[in-house]
């Protein structure tokens, strides 16, 4: 029967699965931001996909810190968040709604993160791996200020401008109603129509 894990080897192990979930956000983020519709929303995600590469980079030096070799495993919680992304964009939804939405999946992404960096901060500095420490403090210092710039945009108008859409769409569904199925285009309706931007999907 194979020895128990030691707490160093399951150390690795979750460095290998923040590995792994870091490149399958390289692949993630991009199309979240193809599917912004804010350009600050847009940039938020551009930025964040650079700052990811810089964190694989860094997961590399924590590894040459413990003399490891980098190595991925499949990080099933990371995959499952992308994957729920990912049914959203697949979904016939308002331009600026789907902001809102971006930014939800990308909160699920970021926390999620939060918590396994944490746990390996914590993990590092019990067995005294310092530099390693350091090094993933940096990372989750990171993946907090993109946690707060997604809060900041939502906070900042981009749930607003969701609710005015929800609130046009109520406004339509109800004239709809009372019209008898005819689509009444008062100016909210107008204005929420032009907004679509064609050919996003
Ligand atoms: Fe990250």
């Amino acid at each position: 029967m194979p020895e128990p894990k030691s707490f160093h080897e399951v150390f690795i192990d979750e460095l290998r699965d923040a590995y792994d979930a870091e490149k399958q956000l390289t692949k993630a983020l991009p199309k979240m931001a193809r599917a912004a519709a804010s350009d600050e929303l847009r940039t938020a995600f551009e930025d964040h996909l650079a700052e990811t590469e810089g964190q694989i980079r860094r997961l590399e030096q924590v590894f040459a810190s413990l003399d490891e070799k980098p190595r991925g495993k499949h990080c099933d919680g990371i995959a499952g968040i992308i994957e729920e992304g990912k049914s959203i964009l697949e979904e016939d939804i308002e331009e600026t709604v789907l902001d809102a939405c971006l930014i939800a999946a990308g909160q699920r992404a970021e926390h999620y993160e939060m918590a396994a960096y944490g746990s390996l901060i914590a993990w590092a500095q019990t067995m005294g791996h310092a530099e390693a420490a350091e090094l993933l403090q940096e990372t989750l210092d990171e993946e907090k200020a993109a946690d707060e710039k997604l809060s900041s945009l939502a906070e900042g108008g981009i749930n607003a401008e969701a609710a005015r859409t929800a609130q046009a769409g109520g406004e339509r569904q109800r004239a709809s109603k009372k019209d008898d199925g005819k689509l009444r285009r008062g100016p909210a309706a107008a204005r929420s129509a032009s907004k679509k931007k064609p050919g996003r999907r």
